[in-house]
């Protein structure tokens, strides 16, 4: 009985924090596609976490889903975690979170091997995470116990907000010349190598200091 209380808490715990580490890896993704920096976040940073709290929610998830089928309350089974609207328990709901989690699961071994397939085919399959992200919020609110708790609402409220924000602003702000960064260097450093030489050029002798 006791097993069942802790199985039936872990399942609905690892499935909010999945939901928080899922939206912070939207959010970052964003941030990292608009190139955000500043001298106090560098980049690297925002590159860093989006992939390390990707794999962190991937290891949620795996507890959510595994405590869930495990649970003898919901009688779930393996087939239901992977077949989605296979499930007698919450049908819908259910094959809902198991959708938005094959998408994850696409897109985060395509990251993986992203070397060997090619950024475009991986940009496309990124581009699944617009769906993935809005599918396991609706996957939460259809199946949890907790939907309705003030606790859990805040966390959703944050998460949404936080979600739609970026992706409002990415939608907003113009794309960024992905190159500016290393054209300005690459002019800087001709810039640097040219301006000796310009007396040479011009017949003129060069000043010795
Ligand atoms: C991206 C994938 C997923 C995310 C982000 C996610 C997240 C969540 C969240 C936030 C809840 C609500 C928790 C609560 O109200 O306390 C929940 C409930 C639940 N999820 Fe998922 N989930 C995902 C995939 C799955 C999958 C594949 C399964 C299949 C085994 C599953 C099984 C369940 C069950 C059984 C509940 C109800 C728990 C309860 O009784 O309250 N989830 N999930």
């Amino acid at each position: 009985m006791l097993n069942d209380t802790v199985l039936w808490y872990t399942t609905r715990g690892a499935g909010a924090v999945s939901l928080v580490l899922l939206s912070a890896v939207v959010v970052l993704g964003v941030l990292s596609s608009l190139r955000f920096e500043l001298s106090s976040w560098p980049r690297f940073l925002t590159t860093g976490l989006h992939r390390n709290i990707a794999l962190t929610a991937i290891v949620f998830l795996a507890l959510h889903i595994v405590t869930a089928v495990v649970d003898p309350f919901t009688h779930l089974g393996w087939l239901a975690a992977v077949v989605p609207f296979s499930s007698t328990y919450r049908t819908f709901w259910l094959g809902l979170g198991v959708i938005a989690f094959e998408l994850l699961i696409a897109i985060t071994v395509t990251s993986l091997v992203r070397g060997m397939i090619g950024h475009s085919t991986w940009r496309a399959i990124h581009w699944l995470s617009y769906g993935s992200w809005p599918i396991a919020v609706l996957h939460g609110f259809g199946t949890g116990t907790d939907t309705w708790s003030a606790w859990m609402l805040v966390i959703d409220v944050i998460c949404i907000v936080a979600v739609v924000g970026a992706v409002g602003a990415r939608l907003m702000l113009r794309s960024p010349d992905a190159l500016a960064a290393d054209r300005a260097r690459f002019r800087e450093r001709v810039s640097r190598i040219v301006k000796p030489l310009r007396p040479i050029a011009t017949g003129m002798r060069p000043s010795s200091n």
